[in-house]
């Protein structure tokens, strides 16, 4: 139920590569938008597409991955991350989280600055997604169970309140502290006119980009990083970056400076071969985030062995039940079940993750699902979700 057309369109304008996506999961969406718009033809739909912005949002929102949790990647790193952030000096720190899904990473950023001793007056942080459905909960600041599962510490008791839906609420003043927008990472006006950000995390987005768009998004990390900034990817997206323009630096993260003053973007993607990192990069542990900075001295390690050392090992450990009486119980809460969302066009599915047509959230006891390979083309796919990262 596509063409060749479509499928360049998608990658063009998205910047997602209908492979990463999953075959099924690409038709299915767009079978479902064209019933929802009653066309008949892949043909039809393209024209649509062609002429109608408020399509090419329905469109994105069936194919994005909206998958994200607090504190994803582990303490360890919102916490090293917060003590960069706190060392900045006293200028407000600028951050950019990209893409920032529903909210949870950067509230989690704020959060781990404030059990830094950080207000929000320390800091400015942007968030931006494709997707206004994203935004828009992230902005309501209510957040169901599934969106705490690093259960060391369960950040709740401290900044959350539990509403009568069963959710939960985050403290106002970190709510505050994060500013949504909307923005396409892979279209060239992506935050025009913004001074360079000192901290830029934009972890599993290059996963489901073509190399193209991860050019684009590369280029507007090199044009929005401060020259002393950070970047930090996921451990696997690492070896996606040009390998000219980023270079990686020592455990427990990769620093990179900027290349020399006056040395242009061109000129350095025509760099030296960069030469390889030294072992002690896989020594890292595979949790941890890579942290990018730019710089004169380009030694990204080899891209396949990255992949292979940074992989996310499957997680196989159980996920313990909050212990009760941990937290107050919302009333009628539901935390364990799921609630469904009703579809544009009417089909409902259930919120959070569709790998496989489980829930997202292992019950008590149940091994949480395998994370995503490296490899997006090797998930496990169904009809109407992808395995979500
Ligand atoms: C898997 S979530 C990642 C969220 C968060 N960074 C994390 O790691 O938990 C992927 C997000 O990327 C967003 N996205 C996909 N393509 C995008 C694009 N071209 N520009 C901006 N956001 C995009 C989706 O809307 C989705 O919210």
């Amino acid at each position: 139920m596509t063409t060749p057309r479509l499928d360049a369109l998608v990658r063009d304008r998205l910047g997602l590569d209908p492979e990463s996506l999953g075959e099924s999961a690409f038709r299915g969406a767009v079978r479902h938008r064209m019933t929802a718009r009653r066309v008949t033809t892949p043909e039809a739909y393209a024209g649509l597409l062609a002429t109608d912005p408020a399509e090419w949002a329905a469109l994105a929102a069936e194919l994005v991955v909206p998958e994200t949790w607090f504190f994803r990647g582990g303490r360890p790193l919102f916490d090293h991350l917060a003590g960069w952030v706190a060392a900045r000096g006293s200028r407000p720190v600028r951050i950019l989280s990209l893409p920032c899904s529903t909210g949870e990473e950067p509230f989690s950023l704020a959060l781990a600055l404030r059990e830094r001793g950080v207000s929000p007056a320390g800091y400015q942080l942007d968030a931006v997604d494709l997707a206004a459905g994203h935004l828009a909960r992230a902005a309501a600041g209510r957040f169901a169970a599934s969106s705490f599962r690093e259960p060391d510490p369960d950040p709740r008791p401290r900044h959350f309140r539990p509403t009568d839906d069963g959710r939960w609420e985050l403290d106002a003043e970190i709510r505050g502290a994060v500013r949504f927008r909307p923005g396409n990472a892979v279209e060239p006006g992506l935050l025009a006119g913004e001074s360079p950000y000192d901290l830029i995390v934009c972890r599993n987005l290059f996963i489901y980009l073509t190399p193209e768009a991860r050019e684009r998004v590369a280029a507007h990390f090199e044009r929005l990083l401060a020259p002393d900034g950070l970047l930090c990817v996921s451990p696997t997206e690492a070896a996606r970056l040009p390998r000219a323009r980023f270079v990686a630096d020592g455990p427990p993260a990769f620093c990179l400076l900027r290349r020399a003053s006056g040395v242009g973007r061109v000129e350095a993607l025509r760099g030296p071969t960069p030469r390889p990192q030294p072992r002690r990069a896989s020594t890292y542990k595979n949790r941890r985030p890579a942290i990018l900075g730019r710089g004169p001295s380009p030694s990204l390690p080899d891209p396949a062995t990255v992949a292979n050392k940074y992989r996310e090992p499957p997680l196989r450990r159980p996920i313990p039940s909050p212990p009760p009486g941990r937290w107050p119980t919302p009333a009628g809460s539901t935390r364990r079940s799921r609630p469904t969302r009703t579809r544009p066009g009417g089909t409902p599915r259930p919120t959070g993750s569709a790998c496989s047509g489980r829930s997202s959230w292992p019950a008590a006891g149940r091994t949480r699902r395998p994370a995503r390979s490296a490899t997006p083309s090797t998930s496990t796919r169904t009809t109407r979700g992808r395995c979500r990262t």
